[in-house]
Parts: C-alpha cells; sequence; structure tokens
C-alpha cells in the first residue's frame, strides 16, 4: 500500500488559530528538519512555523546520533518557537515535548502506554519509539528555539542494528496508525502545555512522573566526573532526574548526558 503524503493544509486547517502550527510546510525531502528552521529563524521567520519532512537524508539526533526514518511512514518534523518567557525557563521545553508526544499517542490509541525515558526519549517495552530535539541558537533578532521530533509510527522493519531497540507505534499496537491526526494531536498538545513554560509546569512533571521509565529503576550516572550507581526516585520541581545513592544521599541530574539506566 502506498502510505498517504502528509498535507500541509489539512494540518494547518485543523490547527487554526493556534500560535504553533498556523504556517504549515510539508517536504518531499529535506536534509534536516531542524536544519531549515534554523536557517529560517537566523532569517528571522516568525514564531510557531512547522516543517515536516516525508524523508530526511541528515536527520540529527542528540550527541551528533543520525535520525533515521521510513519515507512516508514515519514522523519527522520541527517547530521554530520564539518564546515569551524568560530564558530561565526554555531548558523546560524538551519536558513538555515528551509528554505532549505521550499524551497524543494516547489519545490517538488508548491501547498505548508510551512511557518517557528522561528526558528525551519515548520508549514501549525498553525500545525507542520516539526522540527529542530541542535546539537554542542565537541571531542578530534575538534568540530562538527549534524543537525537533522523529516518531515511528508505521515502520515494520529496523535494520538489525537497531532492531532489539527501536520499535513503532504499529509494532506496538498490531496496526496501522493515522499518521497526519496523530500529528494533529501532538502540535495540539504542544500548543495547550506551551502555556505552562512558566506557570502550571508541575502539572506537565506531574504527567511525567506517571510516565516514567526511569523512576524505580537503577541508573548510572556521572557526578563531577565521578560514576555513581543510584536508585531514580523522582522528578523535582524543574524536571530534574533525583537519584538516592547507597549512602541515602540524594542528587538531582540535569542533563541526559550524564544518566545510563542499569538493565
Ligand atoms: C534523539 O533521539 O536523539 C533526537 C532525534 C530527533 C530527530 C528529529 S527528526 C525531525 C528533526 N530533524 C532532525 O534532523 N532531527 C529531528
Amino acid at each position: 500500500m502506498v502510505p498517504t503524503p502528509l498535507n500541509s493544509r489539512r494540518i494547518a486547517a485543523a490547527l487554526a488559530g493556534q500560535p504553533i502550527g498556523h504556517d504549515v510546510q510539508v517536504f518531499p525531502t529535506l536534509p534536516s528538519t531542524s536544519d531549515h528552521l534554523r536557517e529560517l529563524g537566523m532569517a528571522g521567520y516568525p514564531h510557531g512555523m512547522v516543517v515536516f519532512a516525508e524523508q530526511q537524508t541528515q536527520g540529527r539526533g542528540r550527541r551528533d546520533h543520525r535520525w533515521e526514518s521510513e519515507e512516508g511512514v514515519d514522523l519527522m518534523f520541527s517547530m521554530l518557537l520564539r518564546p515569551q518567557v524568560g530564558m530561565e525557563f526554555w531548558p523546560r521545553l524538551t519536558s513538555i515535548a515528551a509528554l505532549a508526544i505521550c499524551r497524543a499517542i494516547e489519545a490517538c490509541d488508548p491501547s498505548l502506554s508510551p512511557l518517557v525515558k528522561w528526558p528525551n526519549d519515548i520508549y514501549f517495552d525498553g525500545r525507542k519509539t520516539a526522540g527529542i530535539l530541542a535546539e537554542t541558537f542565537s541571531s542578530s533578532q534575538g534568540p530562538f528555539m527549534v524543537l525537533g521530533i522523529g516518531l515511528n509510527v508505521n515502520r515494520s522493519f529496523f535494520p538489525d542494528e537497531i532492531a532489539d531497540i527501536a520499535t513503532s507505534l504499529k509494532l506496538v499496537s498490531g496496526r496501522e496508525q493515522p499518521r497526519e491526526q496523530l500529528a494533529i494531536l501532538l502540535l495540539r498538545e504542544i500548543n495547550q502545555l506551551t502555556a505552562h513554560w512558566e506557570h502550571g509546569y508541575a502539572r506537565i512533571i506531574d504527567g511525567l512522573r506517571e510516565r516514567s521509565a526511569l523512576i524505580g529503576g537503577d541508573i548510572r550516572a556521572s557526578v563531577d566526573q565521578r560514576e555513581v550507581i543510584g536508585r531514580a526516585v523522582d522528578l523535582n520541581e524543574e524536571g530534574h532526574l533525583v537519584i538516592v545513592l547507597a549512602d541515602g544521599s540524594r542528587l538531582a541530574l540535569s542533563s541526559a548526558e550524564q544518566v545510563r539506566a542499569l538493565a
């Protein structure tokens, strides 16, 4: 079956009146939707532009990893944000996006229960289904953010190297998922949750606690260039991962670079 392409007009119409998604573009192929929007951001384009690609030739993940998706069946998109809140709140965007992705998946198919592998990844049964890349840039017209999301929606196969660690919504649910509807649900959630950058953020953290893949498990963390093993017990009010060490002391970790889950 030939996959149905995303339709920019339908998506924009479904988001009418919402700040993020007033301008939606769908490209058959781009090197990277995030790189494309970084260039537009530098050129002064406004808050709320959303760009999808049916295929990316240089999709990027965190830590210089590549992000590979299957043409026309997954979701690869980015949005340009000029948040009207103090920059101290901008790092909250990753938590906002993680909860938005979970809620959109749950609304799309209530049989699905995604978990957040703090802070950037969405998992099912120990396998990654979505990743978030939130980046901040400065330009002559002020700072801005590009939020990139890659979500494995209807892929049926993964290359051998990642078959044990990656999955798609279709593989988890056993059925094809409505990709465009999911994109719309996700952008609606992001519109709704970005109203709480500053106030009401505690509710976002509550939502992430309920969906945490790490809380209750042991993790290895690097703290002040020292490796420690601790039990993940909570997210604090800023969304940082709280761990308890063998001596009973508590540490709050702010960066994913510091953390690895132990099997
Ligand atoms: C990660 O898991 O490391 C983050 C992956 C983010 C991938 C998305 S796909 C759309 C956007 N464009 C990119 O080049 N990367 C992000």
